[in-house]
């Protein structure tokens, strides 16, 4: 994509992730609708869709060759990564907004032909915007992020992981993860998989595991990490697919690497 392209499409998603969390804002002023999805525990509000459309209604306006993959359904039935695609998650983190009214974030993955060219995470009760341009680097409400600190290792690092994964379950062998917890300096689970990439990629936790991502969770994210030296893989060490869920793990390399130590899938 030409540089002139990327610069325009960035200017629209970013007036339109700020004009989506004033909406979503005054939405809040007011009762919603809240209903379950796959669990009592998977939640969608109808904020969540009216987001998603928002974002729809203008994309397709001014760009109406691009697809949008939204977490929502409300978009195109995404199959290949060619050309522009807009993978939109509308908030996540429903449960916070729903239970606590903030720690919810709104996330917008651009790609091109399958490479991510722009990630935006938007905190909308903070208004903080976290960014990401391909190859120019990552940016906390427009100040550029330093690079994480490629020497921090796993013993002296805060780790993103939420606490189903330290009980029996499905997927992982949960001792390896008491073992994990042993070793940290702390865990923190902040319950939106966007912001926990936008914290690594600010630097104040050091790596995010989980086992059941979808990529509307993690396509800005991976790029907003990407500009200050993280990686993001599924937890067998190979690369996430943009078109289905993914299990992941993003740190620094070092940590990355102590990392798949830990993890025993079942
Ligand atoms: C969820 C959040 C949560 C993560 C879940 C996601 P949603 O997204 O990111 O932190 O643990 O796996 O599904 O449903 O709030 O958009
Ligand atoms: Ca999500
Ligand atoms: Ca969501």
């Amino acid at each position: 994509m030409s540089h002139q392209s990327v610069e325009e499409i960035r200017a629209s998603a970013i007036q339109w992730i700020k004009e989506a969390g004033d909406l979503i804002k005054s939405h809040m002023k007011k009762p919603y609708e809240v209903d379950t999805k796959q669990d009592r525990k998977d939640l969608v509000t109808e904020v969540d869709q009216k987001t998603e459309q928002f974002f729809i209604d203008k994309i397709l306006t001014q760009y109406p060759d691009h697809q949008v993959l939204g977490e929502e359904g409300m978009g195109d039935e995404v199959q290949s990564l060619n050309g522009v695609v807009w993978i939109i998650d509308p908030i996540d983190g429903t449960m916070n907004f729903v239970h606590q009214e903030r720690f919810f974030a709104i996330s917008i993955g651009i790609y091109f032909d399958g490479i991510g060219e722009i990630g935006l995470i938007y905190d909308v009760m903070d208004d903080v915007l976290y960014e990401g341009v391909r190859g120019e680097g990552a940016f906390k409400n427009g100040k550029q992020l330093n690079p994480i600190d490629p020497d921090k290792h796993l013993e002296d690092s805060l780790i993103g992981l939420n606490n189903s994964w330290a009980i029996p379950n499905r997927k992982l062998n949960e001792e390896k993860i008491h073992d994990l917890v042993r070793k940290v300096k702390g865990t923190r689970s902040y319950g939106s998989a966007a912001l926990e990439f936008a914290f690594i990629a600010e630097g104040i936790i050091d790596a995010y595991i989980t086992m059941r991502l979808a990529p509307w969770d993690i396509a800005a994210g991976m790029i907003i990490v990407n500009e200050v030296g993280g990686i993001t893989t599924r937890v067998d060490g190979t690369d996430v697919n943009m078109l289905t869920g993914n299990t992941v793990i993003c740190a620094n390399r070092a940590i990355h690497h102590e990392l798949l130590d830990f993890i025993e899938t079942k």
